[in-house]
């Protein structure tokens, strides 16, 4: 098979550090394996393989040759540099926010929606790591059922900030059991030993931007304007793996071993039961998106309930990614 001319941007972060590892470990064919980061990380090396490689900083015509540039930098980095990267011949999967809901841009969970990706016109959004793992979970139900309302609890851990959220709880934690004061640096208040239900910035109805991104992206994910999220996502002092409180309200009535039998097949999905339910902990370094605590609510209801855990960093961000550059790289 032919190898591609790859580009990571953001290598040195943490979800950029992941998709490195998933390169390698699911053997995606690379002829050129290039590495960018912000001027603090020129120069650095990163392991592939056999081979240290060099990360290089953003510039006009770094991307020349580039046929398929994974962004994975923060909104502005990808707003100035993703049309670049396309100007000059790549087509780019990019993680951050800065185009998930323009119109003409697939935003696309490979388990959910490949089609989406014909229309591809050489930038593909991957979504939001809170909106993917709901989404898998939600969405052989939906096929089945018809998903109208979703309530949602998160419980985000800090990597979903990335690598200063990951330090700031670190430290604050050391901190705190020296019995020193804990500085916030990159969170409005204290995360360690606390809870912060604020991700993102609020708009004026009170709504977070990451309660925002979890609705809008369903629709479009799904195709579907009907279906309604209401979210309150919640910052929590774990450092990797976020879990979700969903509660599904249905057109027809399915039982939670209708959903479980579902569950078990659908792609992407480990089924677990009983008291062996998912925790952070154990979806650290899995592909899978973990569902338990599946319960029915009374008859005339039509109410399911599930625990969702997922690694944030592999099939909320890096894993997804690069399922997506596996789907389109025979078209390059
Ligand atoms: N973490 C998650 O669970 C998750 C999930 C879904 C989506 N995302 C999105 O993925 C993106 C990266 O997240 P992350 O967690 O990996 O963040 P991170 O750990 O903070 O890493 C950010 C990366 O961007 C690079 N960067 C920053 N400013 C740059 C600039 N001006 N030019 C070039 N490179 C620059 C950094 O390089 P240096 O190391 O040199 O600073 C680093 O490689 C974000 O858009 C985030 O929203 C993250």
């Amino acid at each position: 098979m032919k190898g591609l001319s790859l580009a990571i941007v953001g290598a040195t972060g943490l979800v950029g550090r992941e998709m490195l590892g998933i390169l390698k470990e699911r053997g995606f064919p690379i002829s050129q394996l290039r590495l960018f980061a912000s001027e603090r990380s020129t120069g650095l090396t990163l392991p592939f393989k056999s081979e240290n490689l060099e990360v290089e900083r953003l510039e006009a015509g770094c991307f020349r040759g580039v046929e398929l540039a994974l962004f994975s930098t923060g909104v502005q980095v990808s707003l100035d540099y993703a049309p670049q990267a396309q100007r000059e011949g790549a087509v780019v999967v990019d993680n951050s926010a800065g185009f998930r809901m323009e119109p003409g841009v697939p935003l696309v969970i490979p388990e959910i929606n490949p089609l989406d990706l014909e229309d591809q016109r050489g930038l593909v959004a991957n979504p939001n790591c809170s909106t993917i793992q709901m989404l898998l979970a939600l969405n052989p139900i939906h096929q089945a059922a018809e998903v109208e309302r979703v309530f949602v609890s998160t419980y985000q851990s800090v990597s979903g900030t990335g690598q200063d959220a990951w330090e700031e709880l670190t430290k604050q934690s050391r901190d705190l059991l020296r019995g020193r004061k804990p500085k916030p640096y990159v969170y409005p208040h204290q995360i360690a030993f606390n809870l912060l239900p604020q991700i993102g910035n609020f708009n004026p109805k009170g709504h977070s931007a990451e309660e925002i991104k979890l609705a809008q992206e369903t629709e479009k994910i799904l195709h579907n304007q009907r279906i309604k999220v209401y979210a309150t996502t919640v910052r929590v002092p774990v450092f990797r793996g976020h879990s979700e409180a969903v509660t599904l309200q249905t057109r027809e009535r399915l039982t939670a071993s209708q959903a479980k039998e579902l569950l078990s097949h659908a792609p992407g999905i480990k089924l677990m039961e009983g008291e062996d339910y998912p925790l952070p902990i154990d979806c650290v370094g899995r592909d899978e998106v973990l569902v338990g605590r599946i319960r029915e609510g009374e008859e005339e209801e039509n109410i399911l309930q599930l625990w969702v855990v997922a690694d944030n960093l592999r099939k909320g961000a890096a894993l997804n990614a690069v399922q997506i550059a596996e789907l389109i790289k025979d078209k390059l």
